[in-house]
């Protein structure tokens, strides 16, 4: 297949390029001349997909990181660290906001451009590491040594196929692949087609091993790609095994389908309220859908949370034979959220079996017909059981139930959401939720990796 015209859409324009390398630079010179007058002997570099010339149309988020020396105090680097970031912002009159990844860094938007400042030590081996971001400059060396100039459009194609069948993206709320690893992945099978045909195969617990030094077998992940610049590191590492299944079933739509070139563009979708709400009403499913407010907290903590809570919500109305078919969430990431549970029915009948032990196990026997009644007991099977009357047949009781003070510990919730969700959460119904891509994504849940 041609992908010159995708390349043409997808790749930063001439302007946006030298856009981009005039912003950076300036940055740059600006915080080596601040580290240079205070002596502090760090060097400031530029890293990410921007170095690299990997970096998508219009999603060039300018990497600086500051690398100090590495007998450098660590309060001394995330103290100073900051202080140039803010200078740096009050320097290009920008609003800097403040992030933590392993320390803390700034993000900041200078002249139409996203810019994360990142202190980082020095490293020249992965076995040095201190901090996790110092393997960046690394990665950064490596890739710009290894990526030719033709294959730096391969990781263009390869990122972008991912982006439109939602599989790329290393931060939680994806789980998908970091950029990193589509250049890995690049180098490793040549080009964005062979890598497809390649992932079409891949088993459970693939290993990709660039450098040969054979430390594989420290890893349980799906998929296996040891970091050429730190041997004990998988680059795989934050890939959730669904997103990796997701890329492989996209991968073969793809080599099989006649319309590869849809594939780079997002989904066509024409969504209105009514006819979503009409596919949701042919399901003649029963749907909880549980509003309540989320505190203040970073997106990579609130994900993981509203994802346990919502399995754990799960979890328990299945625990209680209430047949889960479906269940998901959605956030606006400031104020709310929203998890929708999808039911075969909410309501149950009065009465459930309670098993007992085997009819073999003679004591265990005599406890259970003790404690229920010799008369009320009977056999099924060879299952000593007992009927009994359930103490939720609605399914809303139980989430009413089990949402209070004294009966939270009974699911496992995030815990920094269990206060918000006990005191703001109500019932709402489906056509209170105005997010129609979420709505448009639980009854549809295929439509990104096939086109
Ligand atoms: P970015 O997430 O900005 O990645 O992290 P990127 O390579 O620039 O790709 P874009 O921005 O999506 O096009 C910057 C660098 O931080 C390291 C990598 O070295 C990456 O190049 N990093 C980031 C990781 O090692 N792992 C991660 O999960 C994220
Ligand atoms: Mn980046």
């Amino acid at each position: 297949m041609d992908y010159k015209a995708i390349l043409e859409d997808i790749k930063p324009t001439v302007d946006e390029k030298n856009h981009i390398d005039d912003v950076s630079c300036k940055l740059i010179q600006f915080l080596q001349k601040e580290c240079d007058n205070s002596n502090l002997g760090a060097k400031v570099a530029l890293v990410g997909s921007v170095a690299k010339n990997t970096a998508l149309k219009g999603k060039s988020d300018i990497d600086i990181f500051i690398a100090f020396p590495l007998d450098t105090d660590k309060q001394f680097l995330k103290d100073m660290g900051l202080e140039l970031a803010h200078k740096c912002c009050d320097e290009f009159k920008s609003n800097p906001e403040h992030h933590f990844a392993s320390h803390p860094y700034v993000t900041t938007h200078i002249e139409g451009c996203e810019v994360d400042i990142v202190p980082c030590y020095a490293i020249e081996d992965g076995s040095q590491l201190k901090s996790a971001v110092d393997r960046t400059i690394l990665h950064t060396r490596y890739v710009t040594e290894k990526l030719s100039e033709s294959q730096q459009d391969e990781v263009l194609l390869l990122k972008r196929f991912m982006a439109m069948t939602g599989t790329y993206g290393s931060e939680f709320k994806v789980g998908g692949f970091a950029g990193y690893l589509c250049e890995l992945l690049i180098i490793h099978y040549g080009n964005f087609e062979n890598t497809l045909k390649a992932a079409i195969n891949w088993k459970f617990g693939h290993i990709i091993d660039l450098e040969s030094y054979g430390t594989s077998n420290q890893f349980k992940d799906p998929l296996i790609v040891i970091d050429p610049t730190d041997k004990n590191r998988n680059v795989g590492a934050a890939l959730r095994l669904d997103k990796m299944a997701e890329f492989i079933q996209s991968a073969r739509n793809f080599i099989f389908s006649d319309n590869k070139a849809d594939y780079f563009y997002p989904i066509e979708r024409n969504l209105n309220k009514l006819d979503l709400i009409q596919e949701f009403d042919k399901r003649n499913s029963d749907f909880i859908a549980i509003k309540f407010e989320i505190p203040n907290m970073p997106l990579d903590t609130l994900h993981p949370q509203l994802k346990k809570t919502t399995e754990a919500l799960e979890r328990k109305l299945n625990s209680e034979e209430f047949n889960v078919f479906k269940a998901d969430y959605w956030s606006d990431e400031i104020l709310n959220c929203i998890i929708l549970l999808e039911m075969a029915s909410s309501k149950l009948n009065n009465v459930k079996v309670n098993k007992g032990p085997k009819v073999f196990i003679t004591q265990a026997c005599e406890n259970f017909a003790a404690k229920y009644g010799r008369e009320n007991c009977y056999v099924d099977g060879d299952f000593l059981v007992h009927t009994q009357n359930r103490e939720f047949v609605n399914a809303h009781d139980l989430v009413k139930h089990v949402l209070t003070k004294e009966h939270i510990n009974l699911i496992k919730v995030g815990k920094n959401l269990k206060n918000n969700l006990i005191n703001t959460y109500e019932f709402i119904e489906l056509d209170e939720i105005d997010n129609l891509e979420f709505l448009d994504d639980f009854i549809n849940p295929g439509q990104y990796i096939v086109r």
